[in-house]
Order: structure tokens, then C-alpha cells, then sequence
């Protein structure tokens, strides 16, 4: 059997990059992990987001990954510089291939970033941003509300617009012609985001542009799937409720996600 990729997120969330590497890479098995029992990361501290990030990594390698996917903003900014160096299989994050396509697309050179507030503090795409051409200008806005929006499925309701209004009416002052949706659960609130800043500005999903850049990557190694026309194998793990993973995944992915196919397990064991 070909080795899959592991994929991971604090929660649901990365299932948004998992439905892209699914669509671009539809030979690939995939093993995802969502840590739905210590969810948010967003809001923790940087040591926390690494210990869990690297229980995480250890517990994907005893699945025998080819690589893995930081499917997380937070956990990339916050703990992937550090797990690159420990591990040898080919490890990538969300924010630099993100970073990358708001700098091609932007022409005022006035980008915005919205993110959780681990992410926003730690500044990391202004800095990638800024390394890619320097004069960029940056303005982040964490905007927490919106994780527990979107898991409550409030993805098309009035209290969403309301607290998007309130959030994005501060980055409107800035005058930007890009804005990065930085964290993973923004992408499922995408049209009311896009209405609010209006069809001036260009919404980066960084997911696309990850899974183009893991192409790339499992290419130059030698390592993409050569098995094709068959059924992909895609399982799932979460630290906890099973059933609501479940019925969040149905929603996001284009394939069938049951009891058969996600497992609870004790995370803290890795
Ligand atoms: N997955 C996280 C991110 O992309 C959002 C949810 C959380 O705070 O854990 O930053």
C-alpha cells in the first residue's frame, strides 16, 4: 500500500486543506488527525501549541506518513520552524505557500491578514511577506469569534455578519487590495467575508497554494502516489467527539465520513 500523508489541525478545521488535497491529489492516502479534545490552539501559548503539535507528529509517524501537512495556521506559525528540524520526512505548513499568493496577486502592495490571535501575535506573515518583498505593508486583525461561529454552523446568519462587520470594518481603514484568510476555518465563511470587504479585494485560501506547493514537493522526493484509478484511502482521528467530527466532516469533504472510518485515541500517550 502506498504511504499516506498525515494532514493535522487543532480541530475540524483542516479538513478545509484536506478537501483541497483530496481535489488536487485524488491518488494520495491521507491520514487525518483533529485534536478536537484541546481545541482551540488559537488562544494558547506558544510552548502548549508546540508540546501538542509534536505529540501529534509522533503520533502520525506510527502511521508510517510519507510526509505531513500542517494544516493549521497557528501550529504552523507557532510550532512548525521547530518540528522541521527534528523530524526527516518532508514536513510543510500553510503560512508560507499563503504568504506566496497574496504577494503575486497583490498590486498596492497593501495586504490584510485575519488569523487567530497566536497567530496575528506572532506576526509570522508579515515577516514571510515582508522576506518575499519588502515593500509590502502588513496589517493583522485576530478575529477569535469566528472559529466558534463556523463550528456552531452560523455560516450564513446575521450574528456572523454582525461580528464580521465589526472585525473587518477596521481593516477597511487600511485601504488593502488582499487579505489572507490565515486560519482554517475562515474559508467556510468565505462569501460573507468577501461581501463585507467588497469585490476590491482579493481573498487568499492558502490551502490551494499549500497543496500545489506538497505537490511540488512529494514530486522532487520521488514520493507521489503512482497508484492511480483506485479508491483513495482516507482515515481520520480525533482526541474526541467522534460523532460531532463527523457530522461536521460529511459537511466539508466530497467523500463519505463515518464510524468506520474516524477513531477517537488518547493523544497525550504520543
Ligand atoms: N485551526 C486553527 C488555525 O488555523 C483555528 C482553530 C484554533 O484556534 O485552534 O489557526
Amino acid at each position: 500500500m502506498e504511504k499516506p500523508i498525515g494532514v493535522f489541525d487543532s480541530g475540524v478545521g483542516g479538513l478545509t486543506v484536506a478537501r483541497e488535497i483530496m481535489r488536487q491529489l485524488p491518488n494520495e492516502n491521507l491520514v487525518y488527525f483533529g485534536d478536537t479534545a484541546r481545541v482551540p490552539y488559537g488562544s494558547k501559548s506558544p510552548n502548549t501549541v508546540l508540546r501538542f503539535s509534536r505529540q501529534i507528529v509522533n503520533f502520525l509517524q506510527t502511521k508510517d506518513v510519507k510526509a505531513i501537512v500542517v494544516a493549521c495556521n497557528t501550529a504552523s506559525a507557532l510550532a512548525l520552524p521547530t518540528i522541521q528540524k527534528e523530524i526527516d520526512i518532508p514536513i510543510i505548513g500553510v503560512i508560507e505557500a499563503g504568504a506566496k499568493t497574496a504577494c503575486e496577486v497583490t498590486e498596492t502592495k497593501h495586504i490584510g491578514v485575519i488569523g487567530t490571535e497566536g497567530t496575528i501575535k506572532s506576526r509570522i506573515y508579515t515577516k514571510c511577506l515582508m522576506e518575499l518583498d519588502s515593500e509590502i505593508t502588513v496589517v493583522g486583525k485576530a478575529c477569535p469569534l469566528f472559529v466558534p461561529l463556523v463550528e456552531e454552523g452560523l455560516v450564513e446568519d446575521r450574528i456572523t455578519d454582525d461580528i464580521a462587520s465589526r472585525y473587518l470594518g477596521e481593516l477597511k481603514d487600511y485601504d488593502i487590495d488582499t487579505l489572507i484568510l490565515g486560519c482554517t476555518h475562515y474559508p467556510l465563511i468565505r462569501n460573507t467575508i468577501a461581501r463585507i470587504m467588497g469585490e476590491e479585494v482579493k481573498l487568499v485560501n492558502p490551502a490551494y497554494e499549500t497543496t500545489k506547493s506538497l505537490k511540488t514537493l512529494l514530486a522532487e522526493r520521488g514520493i507521489l502516489s503512482k497508484e492511480k484509478n483506485r479508491e483513495p484511502i482516507y482515515e481520520y482521528y480525533v482526541s474526541d467527539a467522534v460523532e460531532r467530527f463527523i457530522s461536521f466532516a460529511d459537511d466539508v469533504l466530497p467523500c463519505n465520513v463515518n464510524e468506520e472510518n474516524v477513531q477517537s485515541i488518547d493523544i497525550e500517550e504520543y
